[in-house]
C-alpha cells in the first residue's frame, strides 16, 4: 500500500508500534512534527479502511481518531526494501488491545478476564499468504510478552481461523457468547507441544 509521501520518515522502524499518542517510537528527528503527524493519520485511516473493505464490515474499527480514544496497540509493518516503491509501502498492520470481558470456561461458568485482544489485522491483498502476517504476530506476542493461547480474538475472519489454526495450533475454540474466540488453554496452562 503506497502514500505519496516517505514512509520511513512517518513510522520509523520495519515494524512501527503507535499508541494513543500516535507517535512511532522508531521516527528519527524531531519528535514533534505537523507534517509527519497528519501523515501517520493518513496511513492508519486508510490501512483501517483497506482492512474493513476486506472483512466486509461496514465501517472501518481502526482509525487515527479510535486510536486516540482508547489504549490500543497498532502494530504496522513497512515494506522498506523500496524495491520500485522509492517512498516505501506498508504491508499491513495488527491492532491489540486490553479488554474486560466475561469469558466462559469448559464448565459453562463466566469468568471475568482482561485478556489481551487481537482487535484487527490486514495485510494487504497482493501480499497475503507471503508469511509476513507471521512476522507481524510474531513481534506483537513478543512486544507483549503474551502466549497465543491466551489471546481473545474479536470476530475472527476464516483467514484469521485459518492463520492461526496454522501458525499456532489455535483450534479448538472454547464456545462463548460473546463475539470473542478464545481457545483450548486460555484458562490453564497449556500442555507443552509434542
Ligand atoms: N484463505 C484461507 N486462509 C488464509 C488465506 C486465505 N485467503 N490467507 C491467509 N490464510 C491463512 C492460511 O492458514 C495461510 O496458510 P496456507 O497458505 O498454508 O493455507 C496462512 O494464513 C498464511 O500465513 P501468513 O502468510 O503469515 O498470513 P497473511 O500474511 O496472509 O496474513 C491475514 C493473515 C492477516 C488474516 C491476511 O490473510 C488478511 O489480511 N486477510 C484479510 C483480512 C482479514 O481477514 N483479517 C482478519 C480479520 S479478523 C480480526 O482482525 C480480529
Amino acid at each position: 500500500m503506497e502514500f505519496p509521501f516517505d514512509l520511513a520518515a512517518v513510522l520509523g522502524d520495519r515494524f512501527c508500534v503507535v499508541d494513543q499518542h500516535l507517535r512511532p517510537a522508531g521516527r528519527r528527528g524531531p519528535t514533534h512534527r505537523g507534517d509527519l503527524e497528519q501523515q501517520l493519520r493518513t496511513v492508519i485511516d486508510e490501512l483501517g479502511k483497506a482492512s474493513a473493505k476486506a472483512q466486509g464490515l461496514p465501517a472501518p474499527v481502526t482509525s487515527a481518531a479510535r486510536m486516540e480514544a482508547n489504549r490500543h496497540v497498532l502494530y504496522i509493518l513497512r515494506d522498506a526494501d523500496g524495491r520500485g516503491t522509492p517512498k516505501g509501502a506498508v504491508i499491513g498492520f495488527l491492532k491489540v488491545g486490553y479488554k474486560k470481558l466475561f469469558l466462559l470456561d469448559h464448565n459453562g461458568a463466566h469468568n471475568e478476564a482482561e485478556p489481551l485482544c487481537v482487535l484487527d489485522f490486514y495485510i494487504h491483498e497482493s501480499l497475503q499468504r507471503h508469511g509476513y502476517g507471521r512476522e507481524l504476530f510474531q513481534h506483537m506476542l513478543q512486544s507483549e510478552r503474551v502466549e497465543p493461547w491466551r489471546l481473545a480474538v474479536d470476530r475472527p475472519s476464516e483467514k484469521l481461523l485459518a492463520f492461526l489454526r496454522k501458525h499456532y495450533g489455535l483450534a479448538d475454540a472454547i464456545p462463548q457468547v460473546n463475539n470473542f474466540v478464545i481457545f483450548e488453554g486460555f484458562f490453564s496452562n497449556r500442555p507443552a507441544p509434542p
